[in-house]
C-alpha cells in the first residue's frame, strides 16, 4: 500500500458527534420551543430522548428486526404538537406518517398543513418558506399557496397555471393541540376529536406537558388500556368496578383504582375515553380534579410520540398537581420499556381474565383501511364480567390476588 500523502494531524476534523446530533435535530418530530418546557416521562430533554431512540432504531434495522405485523399508520386523527409550540407566522418542515408536510400559522391565527413540495420546481416549502397572510410562500421563486393548497400569486407572472394546488391535509386546533387527519385512502374525516370543557374554563390551567418519544405503536400502546392483568403487575394496582364499552371511532373506560398499599374501596370513579386510534382522555374528581390528555401519534414507522397535558382546576395546589403528574410518568415510565421490547402478536395466547383484548382490537381494525384478523378469545369468555350487552363490558378485579406472583409488596 503506497503511503498516504497526509499526516494524521492534517486529517480533516470529522465530527461524527455532532453530524448525527443534527441529522435527529432535524428531523425530530417533537416541541422545538424550549420556553414550552416539556420533559420526557423519564424526565430530561425530549430532545435527547429522540435522539437516543434515533440510534437504538438503526442498532434495531442492523440487526433486522422485524417491523410491528401492522399497517404502519392507522387512519383517523393525530395530535402531531403542542399547539403553543408554533408560533404566528411561523413555518416548520415535518415528515409525519412517511411523508413530508409543512406546517404554518398564518396572520389571523390559524394553522394550516400541506404536502411539503412546490408543484413549480419541487422546492420544500418548509425549508425557507416565509408566511404572508394567510398563505406560505415558496422560498425559491415565491409562489404563493393559501392554507387549501391553491396557488393564489406567481409573481413574476399573469397566469397561475392549472393543477398548481397542493393537497392540503385536515387540520384542527383543540384541546391545546394541532391534530391532523392521516386516511391512507385520502378519505375526509367523518368524526371529531371532542372539545374539552376545562381547557376554555377559567377556572382551570394547563399545569404542565410532557413528550416522549418510544419504539412501539398506536394500536398496542392503546391496548394497554385494556389489558387488566397488567396493571397489578407493572403498576401495582387494581382496576375495580371496570366498566368498557364502544361507540363508533370511541371507547369508553370507568374504573376505581385499588392500589396494592392502601385498599381504598371509596376510592373515585376515573372515566377515560379515547377517541380513534391515538387520543385519550381521563377525567379526574375530587381532590385532583381536573383532565389528562394523551396524544399518541406513530410519526414513523416504529417510532411513537406521545404527547400528554394535565389540567387541574385552580384551586389544587401547583405541588399536588406536580404530584399527580410525576405518578402518572412513572405509570408511563413503567409500560415503555416493555413496549419498546416486546413483540405484536396478532394471535396472543388469550385467557378469559385477560379484559376485552379480543374486542378491543375488533374496534381498532375500524381505523385500518383493510381490517387485520388478529385476537383469539370472544367476549362471551372472559370470565369476571359481570354484564355483557353490545360492546359493553362490566368487569371486577382483573386477577385473582393470590395467584399473582410478585405482588406481594
Ligand atoms: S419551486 Fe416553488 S416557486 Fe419555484
Ligand atoms: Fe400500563
Amino acid at each position: 500500500m503506497p503511503d498516504h500523502p497526509r499526516s494524521r494531524d492534517s486529517m480533516p476534523d470529522f465530527d461524527f458527534e455532532s453530524l448525527t446530533y443534527q441529522h435527529f435535530d432535524d428531523n425530530y418530530p417533537g416541541p422545538r420551543h424550549d420556553a414550552l418546557g416539556a420533559k420526557t416521562v423519564f424526565g430530561g430533554d425530549p430532545r435527547e430522548r429522540y435522539r437516543q431512540l434515533s440510534l437504538k432504531r438503526m442498532l434495531d434495522q442492523l440487526n433486522g428486526r422485524a417491523p410491528a405485523p401492522l399497517p404502519e399508520f392507522p387512519n383517523g386523527w393525530f395530535g402531531i404538537g403542542f399547539a403553543s409550540d408554533l408560533e404566528p407566522q411561523e413555518v416548520r418542515a415535518l415528515n409525519l406518517f412517511g411523508q413530508d408536510v409543512v406546517l404554518y400559522r398564518g396572520r389571523s391565527g390559524e394553522a394550516h398543513l400541506l404536502d411539503a413540495y412546490c408543484p413549480h420546481l419541487g422546492a420544500h416549502l418548509g425549508h425557507g418558506g416565509k408566511v404572508a397572510g394567510e398563505n406560505v410562500v415558496c422560498p425559491f421563486h415565491a409562489w404563493s399557496f393559501d392554507g387549501t393548497g391553491q396557488c393564489t400569486n406567481v409573481p413574476y407572472s399573469d397566469e397561475i397555471p392549472a393543477d398548481s394546488g397542493i393537497r392540503a391535509w385536515p387540520l384542527r386546533e383543540r384541546n391545546g393541540l394541532l391534530f391532523a387527519w392521516y386516511h391512507a385512502e385520502g378519505k375526509e374525516p367523518d368524526w371529531e376529536i371532542s372539545e374539552l370543557p376545562e381547557f376554555s374554563d377559567p377556572g382551570h390551567r394547563i399545569a404542565g406537558i410532557r413528550c416522549t418519544h418510544f419504539t412501539s405503536h398506536v394500536q398496542d400502546v392503546v391496548e394497554n388500556g385494556v389489558d387488566l392483568p397488567h396493571f397489578r403487575v407493572v403498576h401495582q394496582w387494581d382496576a375495580d368496578q371496570v366498566e368498557w364499552s364502544t361507540h363508533g371511532p370511541e371507547y369508553r373506560m370507568a374504573y376505581r383504582i385499588e392500589t396494592m398499599r392502601d385498599k381504598k374501596r371509596d376510592a373515585p370513579e376515573i372515566h377515560s375515553t379515547t377517541q380513534g386510534p391515538g387520543y385519550t382522555f381521563t377525567t379526574f374528581a375530587g381532590s385532583l380534579r381536573g383532565v389528562s390528555t394523551h396524544a399518541m401519534t406513530q410519526v414513523e414507522p416504529g417510532v411513537f410520540q406521545l404527547l400528554q397535558i394535565y389540567v387541574y382546576h385552580k384551586d389544587i395546589p401547583d405541588d399536588a398537581c406536580e404530584a399527580a403528574m410525576e405518578g402518572s410518568s412513572y405509570e408511563w415510565a413503567s409500560d415503555i420499556p416493555i413496549w419498546e421490547n416486546k413483540k405484536i402478536l396478532l394471535k396472543p395466547l388469550l385467557t378469559a381474565d385477560d379484559g376485552p383484548v379480543s374486542a378491543y382490537r375488533r374496534w381498532f381494525n375500524q381505523f385500518y383501511s383493510t381490517p387485520v384478523d388478529q385476537g383469539d378469545v370472544e367476549e362471551k369468555a372472559l370470565r369476571n364480567v359481570k354484564e355483557v350487552s353490545e360492546g359493553r363490558f362490566l368487569m371486577g378485579p382483573a386477577v385473582r390476588r393470590e395467584s399473582t406472583p410478585g405482588a406481594e409488596s
